[in-house]
């Protein structure tokens, strides 16, 4: 086999055939197979059957009863399975044009890359296939955001959240890789020192059936950023700051109710470790938290921990007070920084501890 076309697919089924048919004719001269990775809830998987059937390319399905990491997620069960190491990714929904698999091959071909980009954003490629003029601000200020926030690695890279480009498996550690959500190439390219090359294309409109991109999908690309830009760390920061912000304004609006002080201050402290909780879980653990032990257990020292920190943090404040001679304001934050860097620490190495 000489390619591998990657091919992730959540409700699909309309497009299946065409797609199939026009990915065949584009690689009619070279030994190529398609790879399915299907996590779809309707008759796409009994589609791909059907037209592998009949199909003048091997075309194999993986369909996915636990999707794990959506749609990166799918691609790395592609990139593992593929029987040739050089895999080409693309959408199944034809907004990447089968057409274009030539030109990505003869690039590579060329020499000198790992990774051959196809971009909408260099030369004579469009982005015409974005629907509606905020879809196209957002695509393009997350596209300098993240070019801002890796100008090395990215220097050169035009579009690093498109999810059509040629990559060499062999220059991939499958392992280390941990994509989360829709951006699996800049997943990639942000981790490792790939050389890249890329070709213009245009990125047509949806052949059928709807675009999975959400908002949700947006929370997660600006988690996955910090979290590869920043680390854990920092993305357990974010979620702290909220957390404050939200415990002020709960008091707040408590207290504003007639509700009393100390109720008050209870009510929002636990709402907020519980909501930290679950933040934490979904954004900063989430890579490491199938080893560690089960959620309750989890939940349990996260939380027993939070409020065993609250309680000991004020006396711990008065005691700086009175043996240092410090202002009440300095030694606070003194006792709030020990105690971002000890939870941390108390999370990453006990709550999540394989
Ligand atoms: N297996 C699997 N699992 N496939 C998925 C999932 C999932 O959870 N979510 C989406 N897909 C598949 C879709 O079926 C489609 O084939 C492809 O991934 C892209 O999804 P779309 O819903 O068409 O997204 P889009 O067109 O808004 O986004 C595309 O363009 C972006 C650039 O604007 C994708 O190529 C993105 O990667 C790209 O960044
Ligand atoms: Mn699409």
């Amino acid at each position: 086999m000489d390619l591998s076309i990657v091919v992730p697919t959540y409700n699909e089924a309309p497009n299946i055939a065409e797609l199939v048919t026009r990915v065949a004719s584009a690689t009619s001269g070279i030994r190529a197979e398609i790879v399915f990775v299907d996590d779809s809830t309707d008759t796409t998987a009994d589609e791909i059957r059907r037209v592998a059937g009949e199909a003048p390319i091997p075309v194999r399905l993986i369909h996915r009863d636990i999707p794990t990491g959506g749609l990166g997620g799918a691609v790395m069960v592609g990139f593992d399975a593929a029987t040739s190491d050089i895999c080409i990714v693309m959408d199944g929904d034809l907004q990447h044009p089968p057409e274009d698999i030539p030109r990505l091959l003869r690039r590579y071909g060329v020499g000198d890359v790992d990774v051959v980009v196809a971009s909408r954003y260099s030369g004579e490629g469009t982005n015409d296939g974005l629907a509606g003029a905020s879809r196209v601000a957002v695509s393009k200020s997350a596209t300098l955001l993240t070019k801002a926030m890796f100008p090395g690695r990215l220097k050169g890279v035009t579009d690093p959240m498109t999810g059509f480009f040629l990559i060499d498996r062999r220059r991939l550690d499958l392992r280390t890789l941990k994509p989360r959500g829709f951006k699996i190439l800049l997943e990639i390219l942000a981790r490792t020192n790939l050389r890249v090359a890329e070709v213009p294309f245009d990125f047509a409109d949806r052949n059928a059936g709807e675009s999975k991109a959400s908002f949700r999908q947006g929370v997660h690309f600006l988690a996955q950023l910090t979290m590869l830009r920043f680390g854990k760390m920092s993305m357990f920061a974010v979620i702290g700051g909220l957390g404050a912000v939200a415990n002020i304004v709960i008091v707040w609006l408590l207290t504003r109710w007639g509700v009393g002080d100390i109720p008050a201050m209870i009510v929002a402290a636990e709402t907020t470790i519980i909501a930290n909780f679950l933040l934490q879980e979904r954004f900063v653990f989430r890579d490491v938290k199938s080893e560690a032990s089960g959620v309750w257990a989890r939940f349990a020292k996260s939380f027993g921990f939070n409020n065993a920190e609250a309680i000991v943090r004020i006396p711990l404040t008065a005691l700086l007070v009175s043996t240092w001679h410090i202002s009440v304001v300095i030694a606070t934050a003194i006792t709030l920084v020990i105690a971002f860097v000890a939870r941390f620490l108390f999370h990453a190495l006990v709550v999540y501890a394989p």
